[in-house]
C-alpha cells in the first residue's frame, strides 16, 4: 500500500481519526538518510503494532557542531520509497516551526545525569536536544510504542527516562544493532565514508569483540584492555580514536578505575567507542561483560 505522506500535524490528526478504534500505533523517529537499520526498526514495529508512523526530522538542537548539521545527508524522496517498501504506514516530515513553535531551543529536562556522562561529556547539550525533540514528537504523534536502535545506546537510556517522565508512555523498545557484513554498525554517516574508510571502520567492532572475548577468558584490567582496543582500531592508519569508555550497562555509571577488574561490578558492562574516519565521526557499542559473568580462569 502507498505510504501516507504527512507534512503537518493536522494531517496526522485527520489520518488518526480515520483509523479503526483501538489500533496500536508504533512510532519510529528518524532524521532521515535511512538505512537497513532504520528499516529493521519499521519491521519490528510492524510485528507488534497495527499502524506504523516514521518521522523524518533533522533536529537542529541536537547538533553541537553547525558543520555536522549542515553536512547531515537529506534524501526525502528515497527515504519515503524505502519506508514504503518496508511496509511503513505513514511518514511524518514536519517543519522546524511545527516542532519548535517558540524557536529551535532545547528544554532543560531532568535526565538524571544520563545526558552528561560518556557521549554527553563529549557533546554537551546533545542529549537535551534529543530528549526535547523526542518528547515533542511523542506529544505530536501520541504513539503507544516507540522503537529505537541500540547503536545509540545512551540515547535509548535517555529516551527511556523521557518516557518515564511522561508516566511510562509510550512504551520504548530497544532494537538490536544492524551491522554491515564486515561488522561496521549501520549509520546514516556511513554514506560519507570512502571505500577505504568503510573497509577500515570494521576495526571498531573488531576491537569491541576482542574486548568481549578477552574478558570471557581472563580478568583483564580496563586500562590495559583499552590500550589493546585502541591499537586494533588505529592499526589501519585510517581511523583516529576519540574515546573508549566502559560503563555499567543499566545505570550508565562510567567505570573510571583503570585497574579494578570489570567482572567485579554489580551490573553487566557496556563498552563505547567513538572514532573519526577523516571528518566522519563513528560510534559503536557492545556488551563486553554479560550479566552474572565469571571469567573462565576463575571457574
Ligand atoms: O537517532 C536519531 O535519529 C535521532 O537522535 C532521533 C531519535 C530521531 C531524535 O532526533
Amino acid at each position: 500500500m502507498d505510504i501516507l505522506r504527512l507534512s503537518s500535524h493536522s494531517e496526522w490528526i485527520r489520518s488518526r481519526e480515520s483509523l479503526p478504534k483501538g489500533q496500536r500505533i508504533g512510532f519510529v523517529p528518524t532524521m532521515g538518510a535511512l538505512h537497513t537499520g532504520h528499516l529493521a526498526l519499521v519491521e519490528q514495529a510492524r510485528e507488534t503494532c497495527d499502524f506504523v508512523v516514521a518521522s523524518i526530522f533533522v533536529n537542529p538542537t541536537q547538533f553541537n557542531n553547525s558543520e555536522d548539521f549542515a553536512a547531515y545527508p537529506l534524501d526525502l524522496e528515497n527515504d519515503l520509497l524505502a519506508l514504503e517498501s518496508a511496509g511503513c504506514s505513514a511518514a511524518y516530515f514536519p517543519s522546524v516551526s511545527e516542532v519548535y513553535p517558540h524557536g529551535a531551543k532545547s528544554r532543560a529536562m531532568d535526565l538524571g545525569g544520563l545526558d552528561t556522562v560518556l557521549e554527553g561529556a563529549l557533546r554537551p547539550g546533545h542529549f537535551q536536544g534529543v530528549a526535547t525533540v523526542v518528547d515533542r514528537l511523542f506529544d505530536l504523534i501520541q504513539p503507544d510504542v516507540a522503537f529505537f536502535g541500540q547503536k545509540d545506546y545512551q540515547q535509548v537510556k535517555v529516551i527511556e527516562r523521557v518516557a518515564a517522565l511522561r508516566g511510562g508512555q509510550p512504551h520504548i523498545v530497544a532494537c538490536p544493532i544492524v551491522r554491515e557484513p564486515h561488522g561496521l554498525a549501520m549509520s546514516s554517516r556511513n554514506r560519507r565514508l570512502s571505500p577505504t574508510q568503510r573497509e577500515a571502520a570494521a576495526a571498531i567492532f573488531q576491537a569491541l569483540r576482542f574486548a568481549e572475548a578477552e574478558l570471557r577468558e581472563f580478568p583483564v584490567p580496563p586500562r590495559a584492555l583499552k590500550l589493546e582496543m585502541r591499537r586494533i582500531i588505529q592499526e589501519s592508519g585510517v581511523l583516529q580514536v576519540e574515546s573508549i569508555d566502559f560503563a555499567l550497562a543499566h545505570s550508565l555509571r562510567p567505570i573510571t578505575d583503570g585497574e579494578a577488574y570489570l567482572d567485579r561490578y554489580p551490573e553487566p558492562v557496556q563498552a563505547f567507542v567513538s572514532a573519526y574516519a577523516g571528518e566522519v565521526r563513528l560510534i559503536d557499542t557492545h556488551r563486553i561483560v554479560a550479566e552474572g559473568h565469571v571469567p573462565d580462569s576463575e571457574v
